[in-house]
């Protein structure tokens, strides 16, 4: 079992799906979790249901960054693991988009992630408000790593987290930051986007209906099934921990081979 006492942690996103799984796998592991999101009942109660603390944070915002983070280093006493996860998608075909669609995955996804990048190194690196080094997870998805119909932007927008993540780690080893900085690439979880993910493509009429667009990702996956969140929160765990000491500045698939 990995340990994580002692430690503290931010995750975005984390008042449902994925980034509740992720809080809820990494306090599991014995760190002290603080919750970021936009919806603040839900938030505090994931947050409450494993001691930790919950903090509203619109990762789109320079300012609610720095009050975010301040809070986080206050509430759970330091920073050590931040996962950047918050996202959105919107599924259209290249010849329908919406320039609205486009920039908001734009701004949740890249300059939110971006903005993530920024403050978490900031605070974890020397002379920084938690100033101890640390672990930084970005959250990409498998579609940075294939084509898949109807996600054309969401997925540009997963290759620029992954080259972020690379950048990151380059930039951080250089100037003696002590954070190292992963992705990771979730494969197709029936997470409220998952799902939703599955409804749109069919309602486009590329799947003839969402059950046909589970199964045709399923094909495409040697493990033949979708992704669980505790699929996705276990690898998170192992990045966050030092039994990952070495790894640092790659993209983990945690797919099921989809991507390969
Ligand atoms: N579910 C999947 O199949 C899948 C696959 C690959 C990658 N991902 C990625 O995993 C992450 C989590 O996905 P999910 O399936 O849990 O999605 P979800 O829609 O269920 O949850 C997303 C969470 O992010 C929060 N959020 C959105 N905008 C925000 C903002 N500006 N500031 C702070 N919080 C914000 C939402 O309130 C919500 O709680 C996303 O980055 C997504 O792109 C998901």
């Amino acid at each position: 079992m990995t340990d994580l006492s002692g430690r503290t942690a931010l995750v975005t996103g984390g008042a449902q799906g994925l980034g509740e799984g992720m809080a809820r796998a990494l306090a599991a592991a014995g760190a002290k979790v603080a919750v970021a999101d936009l919806q603040d009942d839900q938030g505090a109660k994931v947050a409450e249901s494993i001691g930790g603390a919950f903090v509203h944070l619109d990762v789109t915002d320079e300012a609610s960054w720095d009050a975010g983070v301040a809070a986080a280093v206050d509430a759970v006493g330091g920073l050590d693991v931040l996962v950047n996860n918050a996202g959105v998608e919107i599924t259209s075909l290249i010849t329908e988009l919406d320039p609205a669609d486009v920039k908001k995955m734009l701004e949740v996804n890249v300059l939110g992630t971006s903005l993530g990048l920024k403050h978490g190194l900031r605070t974890m690196r020397p002379g920084g408000a938690a100033g101890n080094g640390g672990v930084i997870i970005n959250v990409a998805s498998v579609a940075a790593t294939i084509a898949f119909p109807g996600i054309a932007v969401y997925s540009a927008t997963k290759s620029a987290v992954d080259r972020l993540t690379r950048v990151a780690a380059m930039e951080s080893g250089q100037l003696g930051y002590g954070v190292r900085v992963n992705c990771v690439y979730p494969g197709l979880v029936p997470t409220e986007m998952g799902a939703g993910l599955a409804n749109d493509v069919a309602q486009l009429g590329l799947f003839e209906s969402p059950e046909a667009a589970v199964a045709g990702v399923v094909e495409l996956t040697p493990s033949g099934r979708l992704g669980t969140v505790q699929d996705i929160a276990d690898a998170v765990v192992f990045l966050a921990s030092d039994q990952a000491a070495f790894v640092n500045g790659v993209g983990l698939p945690v797919d099921g081979g989809m991507g390969m």
